[in-house]
């Protein structure tokens, strides 16, 4: 049965998706929590094929709406879906279903779910990635719930999804919360690619005395390569655009301190969970935390009066050093798709998943199509950075990383992303490590024993007691 669909949530994301499902024709109820939302949205609804019925609440909209019914929430994570579910709930019936677009964290999710579908009721967690101009145009989503569920609602979101090479960039990636990890850890993977590009801008800016309108004129240059993407392209329209009040660039006027509203963090932390090594997502947000730390910044330099030397580097070497650095966070972030995949049973396809994110998503790139292919050909031990598909740009691209990292410390400009990617990089590459003496130590201060590689486990060192 198709579904009637609602909309719960009219601010910038809400609206923008009503607008998109109300072209594709589909008749839509809408409703919001905060009033003036929902005034000058119908102030502004523009006339669509789909026709668009206000309401003054949820529990209004669902009583006027036929059965079954959908209903979409874009409402703030955290307590306020908590508080919507409550609120739908007493008016549902057995074939309903609740869908949570906005970025909740999967655990909640979970546990959501497994609420409902225990009284016979359907929820969703849809990953929603495109910011306001995704959710008008064609967002990428991956979507969590039962097959059933996704079934019933398929036909309207590949209508409204972005399109890559006509393929829609929508899927069904597993059951519950499977849908908001996907999408949590593409924000992670996101932060990583974010980061790294503004330590190509730090190096180019600080070390290579370019102007910010020179530098992004250089990564215009990228975007017409292997470093192809959105964030590098609008990167580039960023560092172009000028203050329309002094005229100076437009980064100079904006307060260098990065927000974060928690998928980053996110990702760092079930990779922490789960023993997964995603040390760039890692530094990213640690970057994000101590741009936030402006005043203590500033103390840092008064007292150290630290001074940065200039860089000798090459344009290509910093696109090299990226496109490194950039493999090695998708490879983390995969590595974590597939360690949660094991844990919570989702059945994931990583190869899907890189190709719904081909188009729509904040992270689209050109590397997205040779990751799909790398996961069709099951790379070695799983990881992407060992695809032979990867293999050779790394090869050819890890040289440089090892140059810009050097290059940077040594004159004393923070690149933590790509420190971080270069150290997995060694560490991953490295058959034999350090830990034996990690071991010893363990084994030393607290008898935690030690496997001997001629055999068996639970030894212990010749230490005096
Ligand atoms: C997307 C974005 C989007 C949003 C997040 C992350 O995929 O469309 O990731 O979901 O920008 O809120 O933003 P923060 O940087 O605020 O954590």
């Amino acid at each position: 049965t198709l579904a009637n669909f609602g909309l719960y949530g009219l601010g910038t994301m809400g609206t923008a998706l009503a607008h998109n499902i109300a072209e594709n024709g589909v008749d839509l109820h809408v409703a919001s929590y905060r009033k003036a939302d929902m005034d000058s949205f119908v102030a502004d609804a523009p006339t669509f094929d789909g026709a668009v019925t206000g309401h003054d609440n949820l529990a209004d909209m669902m009583r006027d709406m036929l059965t079954p019914r959908a209903i979409i929430f874009l409402i703030p994570a955290g307590q306020a879906v908590d508080d919507a579910i409550a609120e739908a709930r007493p008016h549902m019936q057995p074939g309903d279903v609740l869908i949570d677009a906005g970025n909740s964290n999967f655990q909640d999710t979970r546990r959501r779910a497994a609420d409902l579908e225990a009284s016979g009721l359907a929820y969703m967690g849809m990953g929603v990635s495109g910011g306001e101009f995704g959710a008008r145009t064609g967002p990428s989503m991956m979507v969590g719930g039962t097959a059933s569920v996704w079934d019933a609602m398929r036909p309207m979101l590949e209508a409204i999804s972005a399109k890559f090479e006509g393929a829609p960039c929508v899927d069904h990636v597993g059951p519950d919360g499977a849908g908001h990890f996907v999408k949590t850890v593409h924000n992670g993977i996101e932060y990583a690619d974010m980061q790294l590009l503004a330590e190509s801008y730090g190096l180019m800016r600080h070390g290579l005395a370019m102007t910010p309108a020179e530098i992004g004129t250089q990564f215009a240059a990228w975007n017409d390569g292997a470093m192809r993407s959105y964030l590098v392209e609008i990167s580039a329209e960023v560092l172009q655009t000028a203050d329309p009040q002094t005229n100076k660039p437009l980064v100079d006027v904006i307060v260098d301190t990065a927000g974060q509203k928690g998928t980053g963090r996110w990702t760092a932390i079930e990779a922490q969970k789960l023993g997964v090594a995603a040390n760039t997502v890692e530094a990213a947000v640690g970057a994000r935390v101590w741009s936030a730390g402006r005043e203590t910044r500033a103390i840092g330099e008064e007292i150290f009066a630290p001074v940065r030397g200039p860089v000798e580097l090459t344009s290509t070497q910093l696109e090299q050093a990226a496109l490194a650095s950039r493999i090695i966070g998708h490879s983390q972030g995969f590595d974590l798709l597939a360690t949660a995949s094991e844990e919570f049973e989702w059945d994931l396809d990583l190869a899907r998943c890189a190709e719904i994110w081909r188009a729509g998503c904040i992270i689209r790139s050109e590397l997205l199509s040779d990751i799909a292919a790398a996961f069709r050909n099951h790379p070695p031990a799983g990881l992407l950075a060992f695809a032979p598909e990867m293999v050779t740009t790394l090869q050819d691209t890890v040289p440089a990383l090892r140059a810009v990292v050097g290059a940077a410390i040594a004159a004393g400009h923070p690149v933590p992303v790509m420190t971080a990617a270069l150290a997995w990089f060694d560490g991953m590459t490295q058959a034999r490590g350090t830990a034996d003496l990690i071991q010893g130590q363990r084994d030393f201060f607290g008898r935690h024993g030690f496997a001997r590689l001629d055999g068996g486990s639970g030894h212990h060192g010749p230490w005096a007691d």
